[in-house]
């Protein structure tokens, strides 16, 4: 199964000409006109979306040479909101989320993270949680005969199955996005913004990583949650 994934994945670069536009990241195939056409869609939505003019007042949570955090809460003001609306939806449509469902949006805490080219390229929303359930690594398959490649043993990650624990165990806040712009991910910027919410969640404390809780993750969001959970 896993060789007939990478049979795909390498057809569909060599024969239908897939591009990545450098911009906004989008994969399409510069051959079909649908595929333009669909890229010519999104491309300026999505720079629109992500693009930050500057807010009067902003809240900023932590600064970088190569951007800061910010964090927007529910009662903050229209443009605030807003922007941080607009960048969720993007994620979410991203992630397949069909429509917004945070858990409790009245509390919930946005961390954006802004680029020196004033764009929104990371974005995590947070919230109170008062439990969770530890995800399971699934038991140990046969093992191959095989050895697998470092690609393939990614692919192979890609699609372990898992499952949770039925054991509830105390946590206090629940990541339940997390998102970084394709072209800037594998910069640490997840990883900061985790560490930004674990110092800024709750006011005068530190949390440590037991106590945040990764939401429904997607294959990338596991493999990020397992390295930053250093688990
Ligand atoms: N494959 C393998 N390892 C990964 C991956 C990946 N795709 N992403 C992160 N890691 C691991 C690596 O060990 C990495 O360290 P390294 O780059 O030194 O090897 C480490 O995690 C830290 O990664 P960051 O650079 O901090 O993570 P990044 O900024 O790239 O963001 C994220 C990770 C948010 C998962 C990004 O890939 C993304 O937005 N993906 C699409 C959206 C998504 O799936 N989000 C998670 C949904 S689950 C949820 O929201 C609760
Ligand atoms: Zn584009």
């Amino acid at each position: 199964r896993c060789d007939d994934d990478q049979l795909i994945i390498d057809a569909g670069q060599k024969q239908f000409g897939a591009t990545t536009c450098g911009s906004c990241g989008m994969l399409y195939s510069a051959d079909s006109p649908e595929d333009k056409l669909q890229h010519s869609q999104f491309h300026q939505r999505f720079l629109d979306a992500i693009k930050f003019v500057g807010w009067k007042k902003e809240r900023v949570v932590n600064e970088f040479w190569d951007g800061k955090i910010l964090l927007v809460l529910p009662d903050d003001p229209k443009y605030a909101t807003r922007k941080a609306e607009d960048v969720r939806k993007v994620a979410d449509s991203e992630l397949g989320f069909q429509q917004i469902t945070l858990s409790s949006p009245n509390s919930a805490k946005t961390y954006l993270f802004v680029n020196s080219d004033k764009m929104v390229v990371g974005c995590v929303v947070a919230e109170q949680i008062r439990q969770a359930f530890r995800v399971l690594e699934q038991a140990q398959q046969p093992q191959p005969q095989k050895k697998v490649s470092a690609d393939q043993e990614d692919i192979l990650e890609r699609h372990r199955a898992w499952c949770c624990s039925t054991v509830p165990e105390r946590a206090i806040c629940g990541i339940s996005r997390v998102w970084v712009f394709s072209l800037m991910r594998r910069k640490s910027i997840a990883t900061r913004m985790l560490d930004t919410v674990r110092n800024s969640f709750m006011y005068g404390s530190h949390l440590t990583k037991e106590e945040i809780a990764f939401s429904d993750p997607t294959p990338d969001g596991k493999l990020f949650a397992t390295k930053y959970c250093g688990t």
